[in-house]
């Protein structure tokens, strides 16, 4: 059942582990310190003494340097906002959620690490799906989240149920099919953030704030494509299925539960929606596209490998050989030069970041 699909990152601090390969999405947490700035001067400014107390938490944290990225931020902001207002340092309660596959060992470690380098803070994980409740009502003043709300809580129902491939190996049918496919996923977006707005807006406390990025597309381009990096691990697989490397039909059955929403997208849902206001929306060129040297074949194997290695081995078998084969296809399709460019130029993704306040 795709519900229960693995899709937690690599564990672990090896070399294919999401904490040695997500330098790119570091760049993505770091796009959003401005707006959580602005999220905590705006949550204490609310008159002449601060609160005593905050809660705030990183949903879909994953493990490594960046599950402390996005609560660092926080906690930094908040020590400045209570030092230029010359009152006493506020108590910070932090949660790091995600998962309960994801790699909590690595996570609870760094976090005692944290404790004790930052006075006046506490800190908890949280394991457990965004998309179930996770916080009592109203304990919480600022939710984050980086780069994980374009992971669906699973892959549509409709596709599964009528055996419809997300991705054919036949181009035609592929692209016959293609609209069907995305409407399928665009319904199972909207479904899912819906549900994630509505058991935020229970769990924010009064005035509460959201910031969080994702992985989207363009308005002005048709809902037409998949988020880049479906679009490569499935280009990658399917090669690898007409070469008889893994079972074609096991392909035919696979699906990602990834989906990037357009910004006119996101934004029509949170309205629809209704409990949060929106106080700024930024579409970002994502750090891959703009410093390309970012990125090398073996690099954008890696990464793909990081993030994308429990979804692949449950559902093709857990031999390593296979995410082997797989970092090599990879790397061989865009060994020759500017192929890599040309494929993330045929399918530009962006980053969307948004910041909401819980109406009152
Ligand atoms: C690409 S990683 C992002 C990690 C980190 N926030 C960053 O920016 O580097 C996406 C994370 O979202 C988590 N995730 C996906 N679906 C989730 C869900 N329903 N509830 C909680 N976490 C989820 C995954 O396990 C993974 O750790």
């Amino acid at each position: 059942m795709a519900s229960e699909q693995t899709v937690h990152m690599n564990g672990g601090q090896g070399d294919t582990s999401y904490a040695r390969n997500s330098s790119l999405q570091n760049a993505e947490q770091n796009k959003m310190r401005p707006l959580i700035e602005e999220a905590i001067a705006d949550l204490l400014s609310t008159g002449a003494s601060l609160p005593r107390s905050m809660v705030v938490a990183d949903l879909g944290c994953s493990s490594g340097p960046n599950a402390l990225t996005l609560v660092s931020i926080c906690v930094d902001a908040i020590r400045s906002q209570c030092l230029r207002s010359r009152q006493p340092p506020v108590e910070v309660c932090v949660f790091l959620n995600d998962l309960p596959d994801n790699d909590f060992n690595m996570v609870v470690k760094s976090l005692v690490a944290f404790q004790q380098s930052h006075r006046s803070v506490v800190t908890g994980v949280m394991p457990g799906s965004f998309y179930g409740r996770l916080f009592t009502s109203g304990s919480l003043h600022l939710a984050c989240s980086a780069n994980s709300l374009h992971w669906l809580s699973e892959a549509p129902e409709e596709l599964r149920r009528n055996k419809i491939p997300a991705y054919d190996i036949d181009e035609h049918v592929r692209r016959e099919r293609r609209r069907v496919v995305i409407g399928a996923y665009a319904r199972q977006f909207r479904k899912d953030f819906t549900l994630f707005l509505e058991l935020r807006a229970i769990e924010l406390a009064a005035g509460g704030r959201l910031v969080a990025s994702l992985a989207g597309r363009r308005s002005e381009e048709p809902a037409a494509e998949f988020t880049h990096a479906w679009e490569s691990v499935a280009l990658v697989l399917s090669e690898m299925a007409s070469k008889g490397m893994i079972n074609r039909a096991k392909f035919d059955t696979f699906y990602i539960p990834i989906y990037g929403p357009s910004d006119e997208e996101l934004r029509e849902i949170i309205q629809a929606e209704g409990s949060f206001s929106i106080r700024e929306m930024q579409v970002h060129e994502p750090a891959s596209n703009v410093e390309s040297t970012l990125i090398s074949p073996s690099k954008m194997a890696n990464l793909l490998r990081a993030g994308f290695e429990p979804i692949i081995v449950q559902h093709f078998g857990s031999s390593g050989k296979i995410m082997d084969e797989f970092v090599r296809t990879a790397e061989r399709r865009w060994s020759r030069r500017g192929s890599l460019e040309a494929e993330l130029a045929r399918n530009p993704r962006v980053i969307l970041v948004v910041s909401l306040k819980k109406k009152v």
